[in-house]
């Protein structure tokens, strides 16, 4: 893990990356979204995890909103990805607090996940529902849609179903 380096994703970077996101989940999707969203979304943030010249890993965020709401600056985590032949050494632990060490530098309010529910509770993530937040789609578990508040008086009053950016419509 010493030898890898955690930073902000660069041009160089943008063909391993792509090579990442199909190798860990096996199929061109993430990969795709990855690839319109850093064309159309000049706010969203991507990590990588590099290893010599090698991206071994990678996490995107983008902007997310709550309907009825004009709360500005809550991110979306999604996707991340790991080479397999190097998941479990702590790379994608150290992708999520490369991202939530500097939204929490930014004044962000919170940020939001879907995902297993075995995983992201170790950095602080919370079921949504229990402030009384909701995910757009349907028929997703109640614990596999998860925040991390980290402005709480920003959220307080405030309730609603919380939208990614349309590019995700084409599923993940
Ligand atoms: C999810 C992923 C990014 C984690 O990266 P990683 O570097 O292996 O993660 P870490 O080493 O920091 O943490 C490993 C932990 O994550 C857990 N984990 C990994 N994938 C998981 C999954 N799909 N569901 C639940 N837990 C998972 C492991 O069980 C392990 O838990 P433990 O620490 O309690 O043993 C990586 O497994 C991956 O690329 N998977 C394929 C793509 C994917 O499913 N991405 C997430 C959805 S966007």
């Amino acid at each position: 893990m010493s030898d890898i380096l955690f930073h902000r994703e660069i041009p160089e970077d943008l063909d391993t990356v792509r090579n990442v996101n199909m190798l860990a989940f096996g199929q061109s999707t993430e990969g795709d979204i990855v690839d319109v969203i850093r064309l159309s979304c000049p706010e969203a943030i991507s990590f990588v995890a590099v290893e010599g010249e090698c991206v071994v890993g990678h996490i995107l965020f983008t902007p997310v909103t709550i309907d009825g709401s004009s709360i500005a600056g809550g991110m979306g985590l999604a996707p991340m990805s790991v080479l397999p032949e190097k998941q479990q050494l702590g790379i994608g632990s150290n992708l999520v607090y490369a991202g939530l060490d500097q939204f929490r530098k930014a004044d962000c309010p919170f940020v939001i996940v879907l995902g297993h529910p075995g995983y992201y509770p170790r950095f602080g993530f919370k079921p949504a529902s229990q402030y009384g937040m909701s995910c757009q789609w349907t028929g997703v578990p109640d614990e596999a849609f998860m925040i991390l508040v980290l402005k709480e008086e920003v959220l307080k009053g405030i309730q609603g179903i919380i939208r990614y950016r349309t590019e995700f419509d084409v599923g993940l």
